[in-house]
């Protein structure tokens, strides 16, 4: 695939002109600066993540690359999402916002995101999927945050840019965003390459409760018995960025220290909507709970989990496992 690779290597080429001019413009626009002190960042967090500003300009990048008249340069930049090509017209994708750099673990900026300032539609735009960019094979700040997850024994997995900048600005400088898609199987092996203790942190509202079983399902086929995955959940009006903020470190960590295990939230995830309490709400917290058990590898965690969900519904560990469908374990 070399053409492919030819092709990434010049989008690589435009993106970090872009990121540095964009960074430069943020030191200009009082506005930009005022909005990320508003949100609580000081101007040594923005450096850290290359926070930068795209000014209200339909051609700024002009300024980088030359006139968009010129063919050679403006496809790439087309290509690489930095601008936008409509018949003959060709302009800046992101206009007044606050710009958000992506980076590989290479640390080359492959995307951008950008933040409207005010109230508006949409909150974020993303560089479009590239040759440099999948949003299912990326997580922002996992660059930034490498030498702290070592440090700090785990990774805390978000949802969005500011969640992860405002962590790292109030001490947690060890945590990576999903982008606000699903958390993938890539994903999941991207951080289990960094670590073995992943602590996923999503928005309390029904879009994170819904994102931490699409991460618990990421995660069960990857269990090993030296991983740990805990689940955080946050009062529904908070997201980690508010919650920090609002709170303050002291309370993030405690909320750490209290994560629900996997094994717990997958129990819940089986039980949820059924009761305990009757012989069908068992029946159907077994039937939900065999298609998590079959995902996961045969390891000792799952035998634990095998033996406390038979007891709870009211079954063998024996029939639990005959009802799976896995091979009984034979007694010499
Ligand atoms: N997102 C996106 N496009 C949108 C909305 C969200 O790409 N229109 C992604 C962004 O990566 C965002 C993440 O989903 O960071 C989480 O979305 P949300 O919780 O709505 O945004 P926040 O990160 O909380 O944004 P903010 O605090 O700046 O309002
Ligand atoms: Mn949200
Ligand atoms: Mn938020
Ligand atoms: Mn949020
Ligand atoms: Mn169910």
């Amino acid at each position: 695939d070399l053409a492919k690779q030819q092709q990434a290597m010049a989008l690589s080429e435009v993106m970090s002109p872009a990121a540095d001019w964009y960074k430069q413009q943020l030191k200009k626009n009082t506005r930009a600066i005022d909005y990320l002190k508003g949100r609580g960042l000081s101007g040594e967090i923005a450096k850290r993540f290359n926070l930068g500003y795209a000014p209200e300009s339909w051609q700024g990048l002009e300024a980088v690359f030359g006139s968009y008249s010129q063919d050679s340069i403006a496809n790439v930049l087309v290509e690489a999402g930095l601008i936008i090509q409509s018949e003959a017209k060709r302009y800046d994708r992101f206009r007044d916002r606050i710009m958000f750099p992506i980076r590989n673990p290479k640390g080359q900026v492959i995307a951008f995101g950008g933040r409207i300032l005010d109230a508006g539609e949409p909150k974020y735009l993303n560089s479009p999927e590239t040759p440099l960019f999948s949003k299912g094979n990326t997580l922002y700040g996992l660059f930034e945050a490498r030498q702290a997850i070592r440090d700090k024994g785990y990774v805390i997995v978000c949802e969005g840019y500011m969640d992860v900048v405002a962590l790292a600005q109030l001490g947690f400088a060890n945590g990576v965003a999903t982008l606000g898609t699903a958390c993938t199987a890539n994903h999941v092996r991207a951080l289990m390459r960094q670590t073995d203790r992943i602590i996923f942190s999503f928005d309390g509202d029904a879009a994170g409760q819904r994102a931490a079983k699409r991460a618990l399902e990421a995660c069960l086929p990857m269990m090993a018995d030296d991983k740990e995955i805990k689940f955080l959940f946050l009062p529904t009006e908070h997201d980690p960025d508010s919650f920090v903020r609002e709170r303050g470190a002291p309370a993030f960590d405690e909320a750490i220290r209290q994560a629900m295990p996997l094994s717990s939230f997958l129990i819940q995830v089986a039980n949820e909507g059924h009761d305990w309490n009757t012989p069908e709400g068992r029946a159907q917290t077994q039937h939900a709970a065999k298609p998590l058990l079959l995902s996961m590898p045969a390891i000792a965690l799952r035998a634990q989990l095998i033996r406390e969900l038979a007891q709870r519904i009211g079954i063998t560990p024996a029939e639990l496992e005959s009802f799976c469908g896995f091979k009984p374990v034979v007694e010499q």
